[in-house]
């Protein structure tokens, strides 16, 4: 039985008090859901910028460790207003494991009690499969 909407965004909170954001203070959690399996991650800052992490990928990596993909939803929170949508390296990477674009849901929440839901699919269309490499 998959957790509900509530479930997976507790655990996306209890994440982000985990987040490591010393550079931005922009604190990020995530939930990924596979089934009924769940998974999460906080964004995890760098002295050398570029190499942090968001929190969405690494749920990601917790859930391909687990062997627990392909996956069916993820819960998001920050502190922005209106709450932040995944920036495009974790658009690529849900894609890369979610089970149907078209029916993924990405839910973004902050503590005011705003909300924002998206299909995987409208966040990035047409995306880069990997069936064009099978094809080429
Ligand atoms: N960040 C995330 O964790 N997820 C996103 O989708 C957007 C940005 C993090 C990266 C960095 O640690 C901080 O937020 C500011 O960009």
């Amino acid at each position: 039985m998959p957790p509900d909407d509530d479930a997976l965004l507790a655990l996306a909170r209890e994440a982000q008090t985990r987040a490591y954001a010393p550079s931005s203070r922009f604190r990020v959690g995530a939930a990924v859901r596979s089934g009924g399996a769940t998974f999460t991650g906080a964004n995890v800052e760098n002295a050398s910028y570029g190499l942090s992490i968001c929190a969405e990928r690494n749920a990601v990596v917790a859930a391909v460790l687990a062997r627990q993909v392909p996956l069916d939803e993820v819960a998001i929170v920050s502190d922005a207003s209106p709450p932040a949508s995944p920036c495009g390296m974790c658009r690529q990477t849900l894609l890369e494991f979610a089970r149907d674009p078209a029916t993924f849901r990405v839910i973004a929440v902050n503590h005011q009690g705003e909300r924002k839901q998206w299909l995987l699919a409208d966040l990035i269309p047409d995306g880069f499969t990997g069936e064009e490499l099978r094809k080429g």
